[in-house]
Protein backbone atom coordinates (compact mmCIF):
# COMPACT_ATOMS: atom_id res chain seq x y z
CA UNK A 1 0.00 0.00 0.00
CA UNK A 2 1.30 3.39 -1.18
CA UNK A 3 0.57 6.45 1.38
CA UNK A 4 0.59 9.62 0.82
CA UNK A 5 1.11 12.58 3.18
CA UNK A 6 -1.04 15.27 2.86
CA UNK A 7 -0.59 18.81 4.17
CA UNK A 8 -3.66 21.09 4.74
CA UNK A 9 -4.69 24.53 4.67
CA UNK A 10 -7.18 25.76 6.96
CA UNK A 11 -8.35 29.22 5.63
CA UNK A 12 -9.67 30.09 9.01
CA UNK A 13 -7.96 31.39 12.03
CA UNK A 14 -10.85 30.96 14.34
CA UNK A 15 -10.72 28.67 17.24
CA UNK A 16 -14.34 27.99 16.30
CA UNK A 17 -13.82 27.61 12.79
CA UNK A 18 -16.24 25.43 10.77
CA UNK A 19 -13.83 24.82 7.91
CA UNK A 20 -11.40 23.11 10.72
CA UNK A 21 -14.89 20.76 11.90
CA UNK A 22 -15.38 19.79 8.69
CA UNK A 23 -11.41 18.70 7.93
CA UNK A 24 -11.72 16.69 10.92
CA UNK A 25 -14.87 15.36 9.03
CA UNK A 26 -12.65 14.77 6.07
CA UNK A 27 -9.88 13.05 7.94
CA UNK A 28 -11.73 10.65 9.39
CA UNK A 29 -13.43 9.60 6.32
CA UNK A 30 -10.40 9.52 4.31
CA UNK A 31 -8.77 5.97 2.95
CA UNK A 32 -6.08 4.75 5.17
CA UNK A 33 -3.57 5.69 2.17
CA UNK A 34 -3.75 9.14 3.02
CA UNK A 35 -2.17 10.73 6.48
CA UNK A 36 -2.53 13.76 6.95
CA UNK A 37 -0.51 17.17 8.57
CA UNK A 38 -1.97 20.56 9.17
CA UNK A 39 0.35 23.37 7.81
CA UNK A 40 -0.54 26.42 9.82
CA UNK A 41 -0.54 29.99 8.59
CA UNK A 42 -1.84 31.73 11.32
CA UNK A 43 1.90 33.24 12.38
CA UNK A 44 3.07 33.92 9.07
CA UNK A 45 4.16 37.81 9.39
CA UNK A 46 2.73 39.26 5.70
CA UNK A 47 4.85 38.51 2.39
CA UNK A 48 7.01 41.22 1.60
CA UNK A 49 9.14 40.54 -1.79
CA UNK A 50 12.46 42.42 0.57
CA UNK A 51 12.70 39.16 2.58
CA UNK A 52 13.18 37.10 -0.23
CA UNK A 53 17.09 36.52 0.16
CA UNK A 54 16.23 36.11 3.88
CA UNK A 55 13.00 33.82 4.64
CA UNK A 56 11.72 34.17 8.19
CA UNK A 57 11.59 31.24 10.17
CA UNK A 58 7.65 30.47 9.98
CA UNK A 59 8.03 30.79 6.40
CA UNK A 60 11.09 28.37 5.75
CA UNK A 61 8.70 26.06 7.71
CA UNK A 62 5.96 26.61 5.64
CA UNK A 63 7.70 25.72 2.22
CA UNK A 64 9.57 22.66 4.01
CA UNK A 65 6.21 21.75 5.26
CA UNK A 66 4.84 21.69 1.64
CA UNK A 67 8.04 20.19 0.19
CA UNK A 68 7.41 17.32 2.83
CA UNK A 69 3.84 16.94 1.73
CA UNK A 70 2.86 14.34 -1.21
CA UNK A 71 -0.23 16.04 -1.75
CA UNK A 72 -2.28 19.64 -0.19
CA UNK A 73 -5.64 19.98 0.19
CA UNK A 74 -7.25 23.46 1.02
CA UNK A 75 -10.57 23.94 3.09
CA UNK A 76 -11.81 27.48 3.10
CA UNK A 77 -14.48 29.66 4.63
CA UNK A 78 -15.46 32.86 1.81
CA UNK A 79 -14.72 36.06 2.68
CA UNK A 80 -16.20 38.67 1.05
CA UNK A 81 -16.58 36.49 -2.23
CA UNK A 82 -12.91 35.68 -2.07
CA UNK A 83 -10.26 33.71 -0.10
CA UNK A 84 -9.53 34.98 3.36
CA UNK A 85 -6.21 37.21 3.32
CA UNK A 86 -4.03 34.79 5.86
CA UNK A 87 -4.88 31.53 3.30
CA UNK A 88 -3.75 34.12 0.82
CA UNK A 89 -0.60 35.69 2.37
CA UNK A 90 0.60 31.73 2.74
CA UNK A 91 0.26 31.00 -0.85
CA UNK A 92 2.23 33.92 -2.18
CA UNK A 93 5.22 33.03 0.71
CA UNK A 94 5.17 29.40 -1.16
CA UNK A 95 5.15 30.71 -4.48
CA UNK A 96 8.53 32.81 -3.76
CA UNK A 97 11.37 33.12 -4.10
CA UNK A 98 11.20 33.49 -7.88
CA UNK A 99 11.78 29.90 -9.36
CA UNK A 100 10.59 28.31 -6.06
CA UNK A 101 6.97 28.17 -6.32
CA UNK A 102 6.40 25.13 -3.81
CA UNK A 103 3.14 24.37 -5.44
CA UNK A 104 4.52 23.39 -9.05
CA UNK A 105 3.28 20.03 -9.62
CA UNK A 106 1.91 19.41 -6.66
CA UNK A 107 -1.33 17.67 -6.26
CA UNK A 108 -4.38 19.73 -4.82
CA UNK A 109 -7.65 19.89 -3.76
CA UNK A 110 -10.27 22.23 -2.39
CA UNK A 111 -12.98 22.38 -0.31
CA UNK A 112 -14.95 24.59 1.97
CA UNK A 113 -17.82 24.99 4.53
CA UNK A 114 -20.24 28.37 4.67
CA UNK A 115 -23.65 28.60 6.41
CA UNK A 116 -24.19 30.31 3.36
CA UNK A 117 -26.30 28.48 0.55
CA UNK A 118 -23.28 29.04 -2.15
CA UNK A 119 -21.06 27.23 0.38
CA UNK A 120 -17.67 29.12 -0.75
CA UNK A 121 -18.28 28.50 -4.41
CA UNK A 122 -16.96 31.81 -5.21
CA UNK A 123 -13.75 31.79 -2.92
CA UNK A 124 -12.95 28.46 -4.72
CA UNK A 125 -13.06 29.96 -7.94
CA UNK A 126 -10.72 32.78 -6.65
CA UNK A 127 -8.29 30.14 -5.12
CA UNK A 128 -8.33 27.79 -7.96
CA UNK A 129 -7.84 30.73 -10.69
CA UNK A 130 -4.13 31.57 -7.98
CA UNK A 131 -3.39 27.46 -7.80
CA UNK A 132 -3.20 27.65 -11.78
CA UNK A 133 -1.31 30.67 -11.73
CA UNK A 134 0.66 28.71 -8.89
CA UNK A 135 1.34 25.68 -11.50
CA UNK A 136 -0.48 22.96 -9.18
CA UNK A 137 -2.36 20.41 -10.32
CA UNK A 138 -5.82 20.46 -9.02
CA UNK A 139 -8.90 18.10 -8.67
CA UNK A 140 -11.55 19.84 -11.06
CA UNK A 141 -14.55 16.98 -10.07
CA UNK A 142 -16.36 16.24 -7.98
CA UNK A 143 -16.45 19.63 -6.40
CA UNK A 144 -17.64 20.26 -3.18
CA UNK A 145 -19.64 23.57 -1.77
CA UNK A 146 -20.47 22.70 2.13
CA UNK A 147 -23.30 24.63 3.71
CA UNK A 148 -23.07 24.11 7.13
CA UNK A 149 -26.07 24.19 9.66
CA UNK A 150 -25.74 23.62 13.28
CA UNK A 151 -25.17 20.13 14.40
CA UNK A 152 -24.14 18.55 10.31
CA UNK A 153 -20.95 18.13 11.84
CA UNK A 154 -19.92 17.52 15.66
CA UNK A 155 -16.64 18.82 16.95
CA UNK A 156 -14.80 16.27 16.59
CA UNK A 157 -15.99 15.73 12.99
CA UNK A 158 -18.66 13.26 13.27
CA UNK A 159 -20.86 13.90 10.26
CA UNK A 160 -24.62 13.53 11.09
CA UNK A 161 -26.37 13.18 8.01
CA UNK A 162 -25.52 10.21 6.03
CA UNK A 163 -26.28 11.71 2.74
CA UNK A 164 -23.37 14.17 3.41
CA UNK A 165 -20.96 11.36 5.28
CA UNK A 166 -21.26 9.70 1.97
CA UNK A 167 -20.97 12.46 -0.63
CA UNK A 168 -17.22 13.53 1.88
CA UNK A 169 -16.13 10.35 1.52
CA UNK A 170 -16.50 9.92 -1.82
CA UNK A 171 -15.12 13.23 -2.03
CA UNK A 172 -11.33 12.39 -0.26
CA UNK A 173 -11.67 9.00 -1.93
CA UNK A 174 -11.49 10.91 -5.36
CA UNK A 175 -8.60 12.87 -4.06
CA UNK A 176 -6.52 9.56 -3.09
CA UNK A 177 -7.32 8.70 -6.95
CA UNK A 178 -6.02 12.17 -8.20
CA UNK A 179 -3.27 12.43 -6.08
CA UNK A 180 -1.95 8.66 -7.27
CA UNK A 181 -2.93 9.83 -11.24
CA UNK A 182 -0.55 12.78 -10.63
CA UNK A 183 2.18 11.14 -9.05
CA UNK A 184 2.31 8.88 -11.88
CA UNK A 185 2.58 11.14 -15.07
CA UNK A 186 4.07 14.15 -13.23
CA UNK A 187 7.90 13.92 -11.28
CA UNK A 188 7.73 15.40 -8.11
CA UNK A 189 11.37 16.66 -7.71
C1 LIG B 1 -17.84 36.10 5.96
N1 LIG B 1 -18.78 35.14 5.63
C2 LIG B 1 -19.08 34.90 4.30
N2 LIG B 1 -19.80 33.82 3.92
C3 LIG B 1 -20.03 33.55 2.62
O1 LIG B 1 -20.66 32.56 2.29
N3 LIG B 1 -19.56 34.41 1.65
C4 LIG B 1 -18.86 35.53 1.95
O2 LIG B 1 -18.43 36.23 1.06
C5 LIG B 1 -18.60 35.81 3.32
N4 LIG B 1 -17.87 36.89 3.69
C6 LIG B 1 -17.41 37.00 4.96
C7 LIG B 1 -16.44 37.98 5.28
C8 LIG B 1 -15.91 38.02 6.54
C9 LIG B 1 -14.83 39.03 6.84
C10 LIG B 1 -16.35 37.13 7.53
C11 LIG B 1 -15.74 37.16 8.92
C12 LIG B 1 -17.31 36.20 7.26
C13 LIG B 1 -19.35 34.27 6.67
C14 LIG B 1 -18.50 33.04 6.85
O3 LIG B 1 -18.89 32.06 5.90
C15 LIG B 1 -18.67 32.47 8.26
O4 LIG B 1 -18.20 33.44 9.20
C16 LIG B 1 -17.90 31.18 8.45
O5 LIG B 1 -18.16 30.69 9.76
C17 LIG B 1 -16.40 31.40 8.29
O6 LIG B 1 -15.73 30.16 8.30
P1 LIG B 1 -14.90 29.70 9.57
O7 LIG B 1 -14.00 30.82 9.99
O8 LIG B 1 -15.91 29.41 10.68
O9 LIG B 1 -14.18 28.48 9.13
Amino acid sequence: MTTYSVGYFIGSLSRRSINRVLSRALIRLAPAELEFREIPIADLPLYNHDLDEDYPPQARALKDAIAASDAIMFVTPEYNRSIPGALKNAIDWASRPWGQNSFARKPTAVIGASPGAIGTAVAQQSLRAVLAFCNAPQMTSPEAYIQMRPGLIGESGEVTDPSTEAFLRDWVSEFHVFITRVHAVLPQD
